[in-house]
């Protein structure tokens, strides 16, 4: 593989187009126009120059990834990738829709990957120009340093294509893991009853925001707690998340907290809009609660 296109320049599509162009590969970046896309880079130019201040790559080093990396407009211009990765909105009218639209221009041995978090990849699939070349290859946030890639085979994905994507994801020095077309796949499965749970928790009246916080963070030694880290996801994708694997299951202990829900209600997606469990519009969040 030469040639990667990665659709989609907000967090987690910027963290993929980095870590690809850091490994070598030449990366087109699309958004929904190039002046998205070139924020997306602009974004990465600045993660790199940081990692050069503290001294973790060269400068000659983020000057190869950047002049890896090209903007491009629209995704018309991915007919010479080998693998594109769609990292768009996870809505999957949207998805449906860039399908099509690069499934017009894509080689007959391309491969199309989503980083979908939670939609059936089999459904997916469906709208894929080839359902044998389609998978689900998803990154977790933040995609630089987070060391894993979960892989998820739709029912008509080949042997090849999988093969070849475990074969990327090593290149950029990932730990693979395989999982079924199971909602949730294996992270979302086990993280996002977390996270529900702690919200049902602050409903409840058991604890403020930040001893729910910090009783995770400490005493179970997470890196966040879980009200900080479903700020840092989007409340707005974890409720998506929790519903897909409440209907995906049919089974009730997946149902989303009531403060979730009023939470993306309210438009309180966390970190994005400035404002969730915590209020981001200072130099340090604060409880809301
Ligand atoms: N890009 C690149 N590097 C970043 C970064 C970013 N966005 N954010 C932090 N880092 C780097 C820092 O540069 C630093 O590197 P260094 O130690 O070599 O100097 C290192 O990460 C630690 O960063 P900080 O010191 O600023 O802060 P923390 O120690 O608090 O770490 C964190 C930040 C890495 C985000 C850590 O809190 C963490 O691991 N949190 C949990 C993240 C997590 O669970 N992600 C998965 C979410 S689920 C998901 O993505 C799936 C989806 O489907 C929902």
């Amino acid at each position: 593989m030469k040639t990667i296109g990665v659709i989609g320049a907000g967090q987690m599509g910027a963290g993929i187009a980095q870590v690809s162009a850091q490994a070598g590969y030449n990366v087109l970046l699309s958004d929904l126009d190039l002046e998205h896309a070139e924020k997306g880079k602009a974004g990465i130019a600045k993660q790199l120059a940081r990692a050069v201040e503290k001294e973790k790559i060269t400068a000659a080093d983020r000057d190869a990834a950047l002049a890896n990396l090209t903007c491009i407009g629209d995704v018309s211009e991915m007919g010479s990738c080998d693998l594109v990765i769609e990292a768009a909105t996870e809505r999957e009218e949207i998805k449906r829709r860039i399908f099509e639209n690069v499934g017009k221009v894509l080689s007959d041995t391309a491969i199309l990957a989503s980083n979908t978090s939670s939609i059936p990849i089999t459904r997916l699939a469906q709208a894929a120009p080839d359902p044998a070349r389609f998978m689900g290859v998803h990154f977790f946030n933040p995609v630089p340093v987070m060391g894993l890639i979960e892989l998820i085979r739709g029912l008509a994905t080949s042997d090849a294509t999988v093969a070849a994507v475990e074969g990327f994801g090593k290149s950029l020095g990932k730990e693979i893991v395989h999982a079924n077309d199971a909602p949730g796949f294996i992270v979302n499965r086990v993280l996002m009853p977390m996270l529900n749970e702690a919200c049902f928790a602050l409903g409840e009246g058991v604890a403020t925001i930040p001893d729910i916080d910090t009783a995770v963070k400490l005493g179970l030694n997470h890196p966040m707690g879980p009200l900080t880290l479903a700020d840092f996801i989007g409340l707005d994708t974890c409720l998506e998340i929790c519903k897909v694997l409440h209907e995906g299951t049919g089974d009730p202990k997946y149902r989303p907290a009531p403060l979730l829900i009023k939470y993306v209600e309210a438009g309180w997606y966390g970190r994005k809009t400035g404002r969730g469990f915590y209020d981001y519009s200072g130099e340090t969040p604060v409880p809301t609660r």
